[in-house]
């Protein structure tokens, strides 16, 4: 574990988000796939983003790679096996089965080979099973059935994708059903979308954490309550530059959303795409924001607290961290 790093749980990457270009094109050539691009560095010039949209084009069209159980372990383990080297010690892992069963791909591939990798890790992790808010409400209750027969190895249900002009009440019924079997549920609110829209998450979907939140800062009387109910935010820094909310790490809110007193976390979101591992995103908050030791201490702390662990666990995990740099 690298000793700048406190020891971490990441509780918001896509998995399909660590897909490196070097993996696009291994996958590629297994697959007897053509790509579009002729090498990995004509594929990586294309990672320049305005916003989340023009990010999503390219996150959605790398995914056709992405075919066989075999494919979705092996990009399951790399992200694991970096887990392993840089000190996340647990990891709850999104992964979009629409983008896959679109594709022909069946659920069975998707959630049976990343349970594989799940199962050969030494990383303590789970699967959130995301919704894409840009497609029907009926095309995310129809991926829920699929996913039923598999449910021992998810954990709860995430909702992810283009968010303005999608409010989370639109998925209202499926995430009824996703409480009804006995799913945790979270949703990505306020990363473009209106502080409203976190509202709506919480009130209309009873999601237990919030992804990125960052525009809740807009709004003092939702703050208020994120303080009060100590919902937690899973904060991605450099995706949120990548992406086109702040124009540099510099201007980064995550020091008011701790002086807030929020139950704050920092977390990697496309590491593949945005410059960087969960460990990269707490070196980048301590060099650009100028955060302390005890602040990554708490923000590491914050993420045992956020995660979907039984109490012994929990509390084994946060002992660690309050070991860290002893
Ligand atoms: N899917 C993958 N990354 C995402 C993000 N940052 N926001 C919404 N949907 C996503
Ligand atoms: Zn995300």
């Amino acid at each position: 574990m690298s000793a700048a790093t406190p020891p971490t749980a990441e509780l918001h990457v896509h998995v399909e988000g660590t897909l490196e270009p070097e993996m696009v094109f291994a996958l590629a050539r297994r697959n007897g796939i053509a790509l579009p691009d002729s090498s990995v560095e004509e594929l990586r010039a294309r990672y320049r983003f305005r916003d989340l949209q023009s990010f999503l084009d390219v996150y959605y069209a790398n995914m056709v790679v992405l075919r066989t159980a075999e494919d979705f372990r092996d990009l399951a383990a790399a992200y694991l096996d970096r887990c392993a080297e840089r000190g996340v010690r647990h990891a709850e892992i999104f992964f979009d089965p629409q983008a896959h069963l679109s594709r022909g791909v069946p659920m069975e591939a998707v959630i049976g080979g990343l349970g594989a990798a799940l199962d050969d890790s030494e990383v303590s992790a789970s699967l959130i099973l995301c919704f894409l808010r840009d497609e029907p409400a009926e095309s995310a209750a129809e991926a829920l059935r699929l996913a039923e027969p598999f449910l021992d190895r998810v954990v709860g249900v995430g909702l992810d994708s283009a968010e303005v002009g999608h409010p989370p009440s639109k998925f209202a019924e499926v995430f009824r059903r996703a409480h009804e079997l006995g799913l945790r549920a979270v949703a990505h609110a306020g990363e473009e979308g209106p502080p409203d829209y976190v509202r709506e998450a919480l009130d209309v979907l009873g999601v237990q954490r919030i992804d990125h939140g960052i525009r809740a800062l807009e709004d003092p009387e939702l703050v208020a309550r994120l303080r009060r109910e100590r919902i937690p935010l899973t904060v991605c820094p450099l995706s949120n530059v990548r992406l086109g909310a702040f124009p540099e790490l510099a201007a980064h809110t995550l020091p008011r959303l701790l002086a807030e007193d929020l139950l704050v976390t920092v977390n990697s979101d496309d590491p593949a795409y945005f410059g960087g591992y969960v460990d990269d995103n707490y070196a980048a908050v301590r060099r650009e924001l100028g955060l302390g030791t005890e602040q990554l201490r708490e923000l590491a702390a914050n993420s045992f607290r956020a995660a979907f662990l039984d109490e012994p666990r929990r509390a084994g995990f946060l002992a660690e961290v309050e070991a860290w740099q002893r």
